[in-house]
């Protein structure tokens, strides 16, 4: 903990979970919950969950979940410290000095250090490139066509010929060479020893959504290689997390974005007023990207290189999109290479235009497709229909099928009847089923062995966390040993800690950890879905089940390690007396 429990606990008591939340997600009230569409992933029916009583959210579909702070911290991009800043903020409260725990100091600090380090980075380039050798880079960017205002605004900078000049700035400021090297800014090696990473390069900094800087890119300023040069990953620097670019374009207001290839592509569309423009950072476009995109944008369209490894680049982005429930389009730059160049030689309302036609990414699909077959030839005519029948089986949902096969039939000109023909018997041979597209979810698909014990415990802790009373009828068989999961045992201890005193909020419990994954399972113990039982004889079963399988769960755990672990022998006479009698004593719910 960084700051002291009751401040955290006062700090999250004053920002009530459905009053933040509604910030970013319209809610709707359902019963004693909110329900929403989940800010973290795409969805078209709500599974996005805010529970009043209990403080929290949790989203049943992709198993985001957490009190305040974690919500904050995931939809902001915030560390908890800077979560609970701005909820303190919020409400009024002024924080106290931060009291650090050793642990939590490092890694904070740690972050934050390698924060102000690539700011410091940044801000050195920075005033080389206006400096008085920064001349050479200031031409090449210049004459790239980059006006003073956008060298600004993007913070573009250079770095000196000599391979220590930032090496030397920064450890004159008082950092220690392993932070350097954390941050990905030195390299080390036997014979030269330590040096800058970069040098003799444009330098493009990266900014997060908060625009704080988390790595660089660096080109050379001719046709030296690597053409570019890239941070590598770090504590704050997660490529697959973060586009080129967003800082700007989340707030550009326009109904899509556009995800180009290269840092000088977002820069060159931005200077010609497409605020909207991002890129991935040097690395194939990821799911994790997608899903950042889909929190302010439902299409995107495309703009990657006309040559052929950006066609590849495109057919392999297309679905990622359409994965996190995003439509895709695709520019047509033709006859240019990229954007820059597009935007250079036609102009900016040439590109609008080319915005408007932008192109379906299904067609443009097919369309590149059928770049290799002969259609002049009847064979590669019929195998080329069949791919695009296989195509067509993509999608689910029958009336989106429908008007796909019948766009399609009229641009190939196919006969309407024959391609659905096709589509029909094609799905017959192979199973639409496994064409359909399935939502990836935390939860369902782990084939984990532990994964039906782990599930009686978070049920468990669910079922507790709902109805506390029942707490006084099972203590004296479940203790939190009994959790074999650390995560688990944590939570419970604090759980039924709490509970001895009358106190129980999970919100709380959550406050606890500071990772954010960790509070997201934490959150899923509270939340896991319990199935609706009708009667009460149901409920007191499938109590009892929950209660058994926990149980047994925990004696097995402890059997198998008799041996190994000295207070084995005890734990696993205590739960094999403890399953007994509650195999014996009748458990009833109603109170
Ligand atoms: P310019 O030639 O400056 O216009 O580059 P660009 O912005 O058109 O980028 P390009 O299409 O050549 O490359 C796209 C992106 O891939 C760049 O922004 C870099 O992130 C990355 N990239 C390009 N070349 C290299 C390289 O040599 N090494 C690495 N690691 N990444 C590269
Ligand atoms: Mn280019």
């Amino acid at each position: 903990m960084y700051y002291p429990d009751e401040v955290v606990e006062e700090i999250r008591q004053k920002n009530d979970i459905v009053d933040v939340v509604s910030g970013y997600v319209r809610l709707q009230k359902k019963g004693s919950n909110y329900f929403g569409l989940c800010p973290f992933h795409n969805e078209k029916s709500p599974s996005f969950s805010v529970t009043p009583s209990k403080q929290m959210y949790y989203c049943f579909g992709c198993g985001a979940g957490g009190n305040v702070f974690t919500f904050i911290m995931e939809y902001e991009n915030y560390s908890f410290q800077e979560a609970i800043k701005h909820l303190a903020d919020k409400a009024g409260i002024t924080l106290p000095e931060i009291e650090y725990s050793e642990e939590a100091k490092t890694k904070e600090s740690k972050r934050a250090k390698l924060l102000e380090i690539n700011k410091e980075a940044a801000k050195y380039y920075y005033f080389q490139l206006r400096g008085q050798h920064g001349e050479l880079g200031l031409d090449y960017l210049k004459d790239r066509g980059l006006s003073e205002e956008t060298m600004h605004q993007f913070g573009l900078g250079y770095s000196l010929k000599y391979s220590d000049g930032l090496l030397r700035f920064l450890k004159g400021k008082g950092y220690s060479e392993e932070i350097i090297r954390d941050a990905g800014l030195a390299n080390v090696d036997e014979k030269n020893g330590m040096y800058d990473k970069f040098w003799n390069r444009v330098m493009f900094p990266i900014q997060d959504i908060n625009h704080r800087v988390i790595g660089f890119g660096g080109r050379v300023m001719g046709d030296g290689k690597p053409k570019y040069l890239n941070s590598p990953e770090t504590l704050i620097f997660d490529k697959s997390r973060n586009l080129y670019g967003l800082n700007f374009a989340r707030t550009a207001r326009k109904n899509h974005m556009i995800l180009c290839e290269g840092y000088m592509d977002v820069i060159a569309l931005h200077q010609a007023g497409f605020t909207q423009a991002v890129a991935s950072l040097g690395t194939a476009f990821t799911s994790g990207q997608a899903n950042l995109l889909r929190r302010y944008t439902e299409e995107v369209l495309l703009t990657y290189d006309s040559d052929e490894a950006g066609i590849h680049a495109a057919l392999r982005a297309l679905p990622v999109l359409k994965e996190a429930g995003i439509s895709g389009k695709v520019i047509n730059l033709e006859p240019y290479k990229d954007p820059d160049e597009f935007i250079k030689n036609l102009g900016r309302e040439e590109f609008d235009h080319r915005i408007r036609q932008a192109e379906n990414s299904f067609f443009y699909e097919l369309r590149m497709l059928e770049r290799e077959y002969d259609l002049k030839d009847p064979d590669s005519k019929t195998k080329f229909y069949n791919e695009i029948a296989k195509k067509l089986c993509g999608f689910s949902e029958e009336v989106e099928r429908e008007n796909y096969i019948e766009a399609t039939a009229e641009k190939y000109h196919i006969g309407f009847d024959n391609l659905r023909k096709l589509v029909t018997t094609y799905a017959a041979k192979t199973g639409m089923a496994t064409q359909a597209f399935r939502p990836k979810s935390g939860i369902q698909s782990k084939s984990d062995p532990d994964a039906g014990s782990k599930r009686s415990q978070r049920l468990l802790l669910t079922w507790i966390a709902d109805e506390p009373v029942v707490y006084k009828q099972i203590k004296s068989f479940i203790s939190e040993e009994d959790f074999t999961t650390d995560l688990y045992k944590k939570v419970a201890e604090k759980l039924f800690a709490d509970l001895k005193e009358a106190k129980m909020n999970p919100a709380s419990i959550i406050s606890m950890f500071t990772d954010e994954e960790e509070q997201r399972e934490v959150a899923s113990l509270f939340n896991t879905k319990v199935e609706q039982l009708e009667t009460l004889q149901e409920k007191e079963k499938a109590f009892r089940d929950i209660l058994l399988s926990v149980k047994t769960n925990s004696f097995e755990y402890y059997s198998s390690r008799l041996g190994a672990d000295v207070s084995a022998l005890t734990k696993v006479i205590e739960a094999r007396k403890s399953l007994e009698e509650l195999r014996k004593i009748p458990i009833t719910l109603e109170t």
